[in-house]
């Protein structure tokens, strides 16, 4: 079965569910490659797994730490998968990634306290540093285009008595970039000098492409790891965004004692829905070959993808992501502002892509946009083609050369 066929994208349905940015929030015709959501539906083992769950009826409250099932199957899923080794009882299922960060913070950050914040990287790190009360560095991570590497070298330079913490998004959100085991003990080491915490975020870490390889913090050993306080959520890479379904965990006993008391479980104030844990259940314990192929089926949006801005809009400059379903694009030839570029082509191609800057990945990323590409190929072909289309409206507008 191609559960990825152009066939299996809902128009109908997307238009009434799909929204932050997405396609229940543009205006008709546009096509949305906006936020990172899948345009598919999930797999269908989800989908009976919570058929079956509605079916009898009850929608009782759950554990307050979560269903033991959903321990047992994260755990095993990260072994199986990512090779971490993570004990079970230091697992909390939590309404979303992004609960998880917030959780995080506000369990270990303080006013006065500095956290060092990648940019550009998913706003949610700054956002989550912010809601404690405490303070976010930006470090502007450069990327190294020919060597894939993001400059870590003036990392240190950041650090102060103030500093506890550094965000990781490993896989990186919006380069698309899989750190390697030299760059994880980098950062490792300098946390080890500093005595920093690290909030690793492996929300991506399902979505890597047959030519890079995913290497977890976890890989250093867990001994050093009793300082890395960890993320992962089921938006990404098994399209349950709508759910609110991640987790936060540590294999530090103690630590994980204090995401408890900060994610408010206990007195059911937080927590995440029984229908998600299912769901999520469902996700790490049955979908082995429908994420092979959705796999697949990204690769070759993004090779696509990444050949077609190279030859047909040469004015922009793709990276090809190892991992997540992003395409970040540099558009500084352009001389427009993300927000500007990115108004312009809703206006004039109905094209609505992400814009960089300030709000969604940084300071760093202006002059950059990001492109989803989990959609059926038609759909991304068409978009590519407005793309192409609104740059050459703009190269004659405005005198420049789409080369
Ligand atoms: C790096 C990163 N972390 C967290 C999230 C948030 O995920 P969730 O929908 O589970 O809150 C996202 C969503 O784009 C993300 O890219």
């Amino acid at each position: 079965m191609n559960y990825f066929d152009d066939k299996n994208v809902n128009l109908e349905a997307l238009k009434k569910k799909a929204f932050n940015l997405r396609w229940a929030e543009v205006g008709d015709g546009i096509i949305p490659l906006t936020a990172a959501d899948m345009d598919f539906p999930c797999a269908p083992s989800i989908k009976k797994a919570l058929l079956d769950y509605v079916d009898e009826g009850y929608f009782s409250y759950t554990p307050k730490l979560g269903l033991k099932e959903f321990n047992q199957s994260f755990a095993n899923y990260v072994k199986n998968k990512k090779n971490e080794i993570i004990k079970e009882k230091n697992i909390l299922a939590v309404d979303s990634a992004a609960r998880a960060m917030f959780i995080i913070a506000k369990a270990f950050l303080k006013e006065g306290d500095e956290m060092i914040v990648f940019d550009p990287c998913d706003f949610l790190f700054r956002e989550a540093c912010i809601s404690a009360g405490a303070t976010p560095i930006s470090y502007p991570a450069v990327l190294d285009v020919k060597n894939k590497r993001m400059d870590l070298s003036r990392l240190e330079d950041y650090i102060n008595e103030n500093t506890k913490m550094i965000g990781l998004c490993n896989p990186h959100n919006p380069y698309g970039l899989v750190y390697s085991e030299e760059e994880l003990d980098y950062i490792m080491r300098l946390c080890e000098k500093h005595d920093l915490l690290i909030m690793n975020d492996e929300i991506w870490s399902d979505i890597i492409y047959p030519d890079a390889e995913f290497k977890s913090i976890y890989c250093l050993g867990n001994k050093r790891c009793n300082r890395v306080l960890s993320v992962f959520g089921f938006s990404k890479s098994f399209g349950l965004a709508g759910l609110r379904i991640g987790c936060v965990y540590t294999n530090d006993d103690e630590k994980f004692t204090r995401l408890i008391d900060a994610s408010e479980v206990m007195s059911t104030a937080g927590g995440a829905t029984s229908l998600s844990q299912v769901a999520a259940i469902a996700a790490m314990d049955k979908t082995e070959e429908w994420m092979k192929a959705f796999i697949a089926h990204i690769t070759k949006n993004r090779d696509f993808a990444v050949a077609y801005i190279q030859k047909e809009i040469p004015l922009l400059m793709a990276y090809k992501p190892q991992a997540t379903f992003l395409l970040y694009v540099d558009i500084t030839k352009t001389n427009m502002s993300g927000e500007a570029f990115v108004a312009y082509l809703r206006e004039k191609v109905k094209l609505s892509i992400v814009p960089g800057g300030h709000q969604y990945f940084g300071d760093e990323s202006e002059g950059h946009v990001r492109i989803c590409l989990a959609t059926s190929e038609g759909i991304l072909k068409e978009g590519l083609s407005r793309l192409k289309k609104g740059v050459e409206m703009l190269c004659e507008e405005r005198g420049l050369k789409n080369e």
